[in-house]
């Protein structure tokens, strides 16, 4: 067995390096500068529980990025250094965020070791490359990110961080090859297991879905399907699961390579940057005489956000979690016995809400328990759009349903920026989220795959607006603005809640066709599992007639700033679910810009993004 030495390497702080909504991301040529990651990992180490490090099993893994595996392997050094007894490694360095979860959780090492933590390396849907985005993020036992108690106590670390441990003497792990390699250091055995990405992650989700009944849609003449990787990790599991496990045809992929720049793309599944996906569903403006697929799907870098699309039809993320929710008992084994709870992020629409209603008391109480721990908090009684109070809402950031899932008050959850998932694991999953839309294709088509019509994604959608009415909802993205003018518009924004009467009159001096504002506030949230509070999470305006206008600053950019604008209105008359969702928003989207003073203080005319 080949043996290492420890060394101490003197190091300085660098600024900066605080872990924003999902871990530190930066710039590759930040992340390459000698001992960034360095003292970033090892102000981790510090930051955990010695029982974490010492004898510990560490997975480390990510979307393949640029920099990944060089940073692989100097995390395998530093962990060799602290004590850690083994580290786990999907082939290539590859593993999606949410099979990073599911090992932590569901793989049992040939030794019957356990996971119980792990280096997540991507930079999610940033774009990759040497002149682009890295990221890194530490996950907890639970499979789930680090707690904010966690993150903050990193950061202190990384602000006084003087030196770090390596074992530079460690050779090289080819992380491209399948096997265990053992090392002895000055603590013992030290063991490098490079698995296979995929296995662990396939066989929960075959526990989960009925893939006969899935299988069978896919292998119906009638459908037609295709999936876009983006060229992040998605396609490692796209493949394996459907063309391999579900029988669809290899040429329904696209992009399923993974490439550590995602082709020169950004991997968002978005309308805007899921360009080829969006034309080929017959949404874009291409000239293609092809008869679109009846379904379509999207997954970004590291494979947790999704985006759902019908033949010329989007389905809105927030309509997407409600959709799921609403058919889960039926379509998804997992969830036959019932769904726990439902949650969704505050800028989410209250799609969800309005299904959680109509399911069952059990469950509706559930919500409601959230309700009443939260309630000393809200100053707003009931938001007017939701039938449900407005603190079972949780901040935008998957690791809020983490607690929820944990002390088993949630089954399903989703946000409005392409994120949905379930308590199976406790990341966002976006290829389980296209397996939940495949079983209910395949449930609601059981007795028309051999005669009859299909039913399609658009059916389901415009069905349910039918049965719970549509939130129309829109998400305008300006992105990369200066930091400073981000600010002031959010101070200002802040500042003009003092009066709302104040605010109905500007409002009705742009447009006189919205209703008026009746409250306003910036959300907080206490969650109700271990009491931490989490503070200034976004500007609301909520309307007499149930819209809303939120406003944010997102917390996952790596320059400048973000500021996120939502946009929503309920429409319960099932003759008025069915209009353009830009057309119907016109007067709000009006509003928000002028009331915002947005052109003002960014110097912006449009949003880069919509949604
Ligand atoms: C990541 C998190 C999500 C969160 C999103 C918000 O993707 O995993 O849970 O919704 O960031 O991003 P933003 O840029 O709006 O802060
Ligand atoms: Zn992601």
């Amino acid at each position: 067995m080949v043996m290492f030495k420890v060394s101490r390497v003197q190091t300085t702080p660098f600024d900066g390096q605080k872990p924003g909504t999902s871990g530190l991301r930066k710039k590759v040529k930040v992340f390459m500068q000698p001992n960034y990651l360095q003292n970033f990992v090892q102000s981790t180490f510090n930051a955990l529980s010695a029982d974490k490090v010492r004898g510990a099993t560490l997975v480390v893994s990510g979307d393949g990025r640029y920099f990944s595996k060089d940073a692989i392997l100097i995390i395998i050094k530093m962990a060799a250094a602290s004590g850690v007894r083994r580290v786990w490694v999907g082939q290539n360095g590859l593993l999606s965020t949410p099979a990073v979860s599911a090992v932590i959780r569901e793989r049992t090492g040939s030794d019957g070791s356990r996971g119980s933590g792990a280096f997540i390396l991507t930079a999610s849907h940033n774009p990759g490359g040497p002149h682009e985005d890295f990221g890194i993020k530490y996950n907890m036992e639970n499979g789930g990110p680090a707690p904010e108690a966690i993150t903050d106590n990193i950061y202190e670390n990384t602000k006084t961080i003087k030196e770090y441990l390596i074992a530079e003497d460690l050779p090289d792990v080819d992380i491209s090859e399948i096997g265990i390699t053992s090392f002895s250091g000055p603590e013992g055995q030290f063991d490098v297991d490079v698995f296979d990405s995929a296995s662990d992650y396939v066989k929960l989700m075959k526990s989960i879905f009925d893939f006969q009944s899935i299988q069978k849609l896919l292998s119906s003449p009638k459908f037609t399907f295709c999936y876009d990787a983006l060229h992040g990790v998605a396609g490692a599991y796209a493949k394996r699961i459907f063309v391999e496990e579900l029988g669809a045809q290899e040429s329904s992929l696209l992009n399923c390579v993974p490439k550590e720049d995602f082709g020169g793309g950004h991997p968002d599944p978005n309308l805007t940057y899921a360009k080829e996906l969006v034309a080929r569903m017959g949404l874009g403006k291409s000239n293609s005489q092809d008869e679109p697929p009846e379904f379509g799907a999207a997954a970004d870098g590291d494979a947790d956000r999704n985006m759902i699309l019908g033949k010329r039809f989007f389905v809105t993320p927030s309509d997407s979690v409600a959709i799921i929710a609403a058919n889960a008992v039926q379509a998804i084994p997992y969830f036959s016995a019932g769904l726990k709870g439902v949650a969704r992020s505050m800028p989410t629409s209250a799609a969800l809400d309005v299904v959680a209603k109509h399911l069952n008391l059990k469950f509706f109480e559930v919500l409601c328990s959230i309700y009443k721990l939260n309630e000393v908090f809200s100053p707003l009684a009931l938001e007017h759009n939701s039938v449900i109070p407005p603190k079972c809402q949780v901040p935008t950031g998957w690791k809020f349903f983490g607690n929820l899932m944990d002390a088993g008050m949630c089954s399903v959850c989703g946000e409005e920026s392409f994120g949905t998932g379930s308590d199976h694991i406790r990341e966002k999953d976006g290829i389980w989220a296209v397996l939940a839309w495949l079983s209910i294709l395949a449930y609601k088509n059981k007795e028309n795959l051999n005669g009859g019509k299909l039913v399609s994604v658009e059916d389901i959608v415009r069905q349910h607006w039918t049965t719970y009415g549509r939130h129309y909802y829109t998400r305008y993205d300006y992105e990369n603005v200066d930091a400073g003018a981000a600010k002031e518009l959010m101070a200002y924004l802040v500042k003009l809640q003092s009066s709302l009467s104040e605010v109905n009159k500007i409002i009705k001096g742009i447009c006189s066709d919205v209703s008026n504002v009746v409250n306003a506030d910036e959300f907080e949230y206490k969650d109700p599992v271990d009491g931490s509070i989490s503070k200034h999470q976004g500007i609301r305006y909520l309307f007499e007639d149930g819209s809303r206008l939120v406003f944010r600053l997102s917390g996952t950019g790596s320059e400048g700033a973000t500021i996120r604008l939502y946009i929503e209105q309920y429409e319960k008359d099932p003759s008025k679910t069915g209009r353009d969702s830009q057309e119907a928003l016109a007067p709000l989207v009006e509003v928000a810009l002028k009331l915002s003073k947005m052109q003002e203080f960014t110097g912006r005319s449009a949003p880069t993004v919509v949604t």
